[in-house]
């Protein structure tokens, strides 16, 4: 094999994407996926890869230090694409240690795992690569200065503000989950800066698309208006996202791996912001158009809830880094990336049963309830 890449959280919503990819595209690489199959990893989500022969998984528990030690040894990794991580902020809110524990001693004992073995090697770091992917909420929050929206004359898409998310915007989290995040980041570039392991940090925007978990919102909200249960929108619906399509988030992870410089930052991101509002209605009038209902039928669904404590305003990536250095842009222009992803949460009903009966109720009502 010309490389040996672990894969944390390969069995989770982006890391399942990454996964399929590297699989499928580098038959040479040996793919060895590291999930420790929390509520959010899921085999099901791999299926079509896992009889490939460059292809392992090992469920583990990225904070156990000695078997991240172990594994390193065992397949001889040279490369770590790191997505495992606890990844829902209103959980973070109520459960603050879980995502200590694994998005930063998690991040710790892999580093740690890397360095003790990449170091044991005559060769060293040379030929090594820890990936690190972390997210658009380290930065904080932006303003919405422009909340009618106006045609930016750079992304020449609608923008709700002045200002934009770059790779030396300060970091400055306020949920649970950023500050974790954040963390974890800084962890993984002073592993660079001190030991002068060859680490690359990536901030990507919101993904959307297959196999994320109904937590979310835009999953959540495809099997509500199939059941007709409520929407519950936080607030007044007016808080920004940037919205990418996750196979190409996945794309520019295979660049930025192959292509990026060592200890860079690249933000990644669609220009591709809607206020929550907005991006609910049409998600309304898609699952309603190809259930063969009216469209706008299921808008009385939508039920304005408490707001979400700390919720940040708007998030707004510029990824011109990414796109004049390497090349990267979006593949997709969002409306087809959401009806492609109605489609086939739709399609794969299956898929969501499983996953939102037993445990899930209980989780959901526990969520709500107070709300
Ligand atoms: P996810 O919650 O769908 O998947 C996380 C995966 O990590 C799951 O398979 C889970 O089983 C695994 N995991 C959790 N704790 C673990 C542990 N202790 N040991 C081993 N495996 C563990 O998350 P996602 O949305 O696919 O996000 C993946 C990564 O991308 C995360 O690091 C997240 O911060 C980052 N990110 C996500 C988004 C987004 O919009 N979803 C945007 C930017 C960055
Ligand atoms: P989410 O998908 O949880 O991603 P993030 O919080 O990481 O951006 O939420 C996207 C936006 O949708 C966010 O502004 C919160 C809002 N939201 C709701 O209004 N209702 C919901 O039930 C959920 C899950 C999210």
């Amino acid at each position: 094999m010309k490389r040996n890449i672990i894969i944390t959280g390969g069995a989770g919503f982006i890391g399942s994407h990454v996964v399929r990819l590297f699989v499928n595209k580098y038959p040479d690489y040996r793919i060895i996926c590291v999930d420790k199959l929390t509520y959010a990893g899921n085999l099901a989500n791999l299926a079509d890869v896992e009889d490939k022969p460059n292809y392992a998984f090992v469920k583990a528990d990225i904070c156990d230090y000695d078997l991240m030690c172990r594994l390193m040894r065992e397949y001889e990794v040279d490369s770590i694409i790191h997505l495992a991580a606890e990844s829902h902020v209103d959980r973070s809110i109520k459960d603050p240690f879980t995502f200590a524990r694994t998005n930063v001693m998690g991040t710790l004992s892999l580093l740690q795992a890397a360095k003790v073995y990449w170091e044991s090697l005559p060769e060293k770091y040379e030929g090594k690569l820890f990936y690190h992917i972390s997210t658009d909420e380290v930065y904080g929050a932006l303003e919405l200065t422009c909340p009618e929206g106006r045609k930016d004359e750079v992304s020449a898409h609608e923008v709700y503000g002045d200002e934009f998310f770059v790779e030396t915007t300060k970091y400055n989290p306020h949920s649970p989950y950023s500050a974790s995040k954040a963390s974890s980041d800084h962890f993984v570039r002073a592993y660079h800066d001190t030991y002068g392991m060859p680490t690359l940090v990536t901030n990507c925007s919101n993904n959307y698309g297959p196999y994320q978990f109904p937590e979310k919102l835009i999953p959540l909200f495809i099997n509500n208006i199939r059941h007709r249960k409520p929407l519950p929108v936080y607030g007044k619906g007016e808080n920004v996202r940037d919205w990418l399509f996750v196979e190409d988030h996945a794309r520019a992870i295979d660049l930025i791996f192959h292509r990026g410089n060592v200890a860079e930052t690249y933000n990644i991101g669609g220009f591709n912001e809607w206020k929550n509002i907005d991006i609910i209605k049409v998600i309304i009038n898609t699952v309603d158009r190809l259930l063969g209902r009216k469209e706008g039928e299921d808008l009385d669904l939508i039920t304005f809830v408490t707001d979400r404590a700390g919720h940040d305003l708007r998030y707004a990536i510029d990824s011109r880094k990414l796109k004049n250095e390497l090349g990267w842009e979006p593949s997709l222009q969002f409306e087809e990336g959401i009806e492609r992803t109605v489609r086939w949460y739709l399609d794969n009903q299956e898929w969501m049963d499983r996953i939102t009966s037993g445990e899930y109720e209980k989780y959901y009502e526990s969520m709500y309830k107070n709300r």
